[in-house]
Order: C-alpha cells, then sequence, then structure tokens
C-alpha cells in the first residue's frame, strides 16, 4: 500500500524542512501539506496544500477520507514561551490536536503517527546532565505540560488500541530556512540572523545556560528514521531522548566570532531564563540509538558554518 502522508503544521519551523524532505522522498503526489493559513512560500506552491485548523476534528478526517492518507505528522503546536502567554490555548491546541489524530488512529482511518515531544516534559527536579530517558519529569510550563501528559496518552493509545504512534523528545533546533516562533531555546537561531545583520546580539538568556540543541537536518533525519523504523524496534511508545549538542550562549558566540571576529554578545535574560534554568543540559539518547540506530552527524562547528553561508546568501 502506497504511504500517504498528512502533515498538519507545514508551514512551521519543523514542519517546512519536514514536509520539503518528505515530498522528496515519496514524491508530491502523495505528501498533502497542511497548516492554518495559506501562506506565499514554497510549501503551499510547490505541491499539495490545504487549510487546515487542528483543533477541527471533522476538517481532517475530511482530508484523510479525500487523500487516503496513511501518515499523519502533527506538528502543530504552541512552543515554551509562547504558552505561557496563553495557557488555556496552548493546552486545548497541543493536547485536542493530538487526541483527534489518535483518535483517528484508534478508529483504523490511518496507520502511523508522528507527534514531537520536547525536552521540555522534563523540570527542575529532574538531573541536569546526561538526563536518562526513564527518570524524574516534574515540567513547570504548560508547554511542557501539554508534552508530559501527551506522552502518556501516546503510550496508553499504544497499549490498549495498538495505536502505531511514534515521537522523539526535540533538543532545540536550529535552522536557517524558517524561524521559529515562540520557543526558549529560539536565541540559538535569531543570534546568526544578528550577527550577520548587526555584528551583535543581545541574549534573552545568561551567558551560562547549557541547554540541548540539534542541527535541523539531523532532526529531521531522526523523524525519518524512526517513521520508517520497523515497529518492533520502536520499544518506547511514549517519547524517545534525542541528543545532538549541547552548549551555552557564551560558546555559541565564541564559535560565531571564529568567523566573524568582530561580532559582540550581550546578555539580558528575562523571563525565558527560568525556563531554561528547568530544563536539562544534556540528554542521554542511548535508546534511540540502540532501537532505531539514531547517531547525530552536525556538530557545533559544522553547523555554525552552514548556518553563516547559507544566511548569508
Ligand atoms: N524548542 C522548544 C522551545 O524552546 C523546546 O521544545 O519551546
Amino acid at each position: 500500500m502506497t504511504t500517504k502522508i498528512l502533515i498538519i503544521g507545514a508551514c512551521g519551523q519543523i514542519g517546512t524542512e519536514l514536509t520539503t524532505k518528505l515530498r522528496s522522498l515519496y514524491g508530491n503526489e502523495n505528501v498533502i501539506a497542511s497548516d492554518i493559513r495559506k501562506l506565499n512560500n514554497d510549501i503551499v506552491n510547490n505541491g499539495i496544500f490545504e487549510v487546515v485548523n487542528a483543533l477541527d476534528y471533522n476538517q481532517i478526517e475530511h482530508l484523510i477520507e479525500q487523500y487516503q492518507i496513511t501518515d499523519v505528522y502533527l506538528m502543530a503546536a504552541l512552543l515554551s514561551a509562547t504558552a505561557e502567554k496563553n495557557p488555556a490555548f496552548a493546552w486545548d491546541l497541543n493536547m485536542n490536536s493530538l487526541f483527534h489524530v489518535l483518535n483517528l488512529a484508534k478508529a483504523k482511518k490511518i496507520k502511523k503517527i508522528f507527534w514531537p515531544s520536547s525536552i521540555a516534559v522534563f523540570g527542575p527536579t529532574t538531573p541536569r546532565e546526561n538526563t536518562a530517558q526513564y527518570t524524574i519529569m516534574e515540567p513547570t510550563t504548560v508547554y511542557g505540560i501539554s508534552k508530559q501528559t501527551g506522552e502518556r496518552w501516546c503510550d496508553y493509545y499504544h497499549q490498549q488500541y495498538g495505536v502505531d504512534v511514534r515521537s522523539i523528545r526535540y533538543p532545540g533546533l536550529i535552522s536557517w530556512t524558517t524561524e521559529p516562533g515562540g520557543g526558549t531555546t529560539d536565541y540559538a537561531v535569531d543570534i546568526y540572523h544578528k550577527a550577520l545583520e548587526n555584528g551583535s546580539y543581545e541574549c534573552f538568556l545568561s551567558e551560562d545556560t547549557k541547554l540541548p540543541m540539534m542541527y535541523m537536518d539531523d532532526a529531521i533525519r531522526a523523524t525519518i528514521e524512526i517513521m520508517q523504523a520497523d515497529a518492533d524496534a520502536v520499544t518506547i511508545r511514549s517519547s524517545y531522548n534525542l541528543a545532538g549538542i549541547s552548549f551555552t550562549p557564551k560558546e555559541i558566540a565564541e564559535e560565531i566570532k571564529k568567523h566573524l571576529p568582530d561580532f559582540t554578545i550581550t546578555y539580558k535574560p528575562d523571563f525565558r531564563q527560568k525556563i531554561a534554568d528547568s530544563w536539562p543540559a544534556s540528554i542521554d539518547d542511548s535508546a534511540a540509538r540502540a532501537d532505531w540506530g539514531w547517531a547525530h552527524r552536525f556538530e557545533m562547528d559544522s553547523m555554525t558554518e552552514v548556518m553563516l553561508e547559507n544566511l548569508k546568501k
């Protein structure tokens, strides 16, 4: 049976690159991109695109029937910083969109789901270095609470109803094609833009705030690899820890200076500092490595080269 994919939230930071990659792998006719708005971009103009509200069950069900969708990638969500400003809506969007696709899989209308979780599932009581797959999880952000709850429901739907749902706890993701929206790790993207535009950057986190990060190419590859893995290999049905590189704002600034010697950075922590302080500094992802062969490729130096090179254009 042909794989037919629906991406919900296709125009976001991850969705944009994921959609492009899936189109090249599965063919334009087998990948349906959707988002809440019709923007004028490659995702809308270079393939099939539908306007979809991730909270509208009937609309999603209709699309799934119309295109005979087998796999859904649910990328629509409010991220950590934005969610703190609108907790009720964040909870509604992050949880109910997930229930919609889980229920569609339970009703056997789709075969496979990808749903992203995050390092935000951890909290201030979690051991911060080399954070284990199974550990204390007391998230303090609305976003983290929604992701942790979502993980529990994914596992529940898998155990109770045999739903084939697969998930990764993404670290902060860094890319040059689409800007991130409303996360605590966004500084690590913005810093490259501002370094090239102004030669300086004011960081909203303190210089020693170490967080787990990853270059987008690695994250997209992980997403596709877990979706293509044999169902039996995916033994964890809540969500997998996934690690790439961990660094502080000071370290990334030093790396940028190797290319732009005059670059300067200042620090003015805001409300996002508290969120960052509640998250791990580094992640143990040995389960993903053992179960479906995960290995990251990009380090801070190779990522910085690609970011600056592409943003310069
Ligand atoms: N990058 C996300 C955020 O900062 C974490 O999943 O909200």
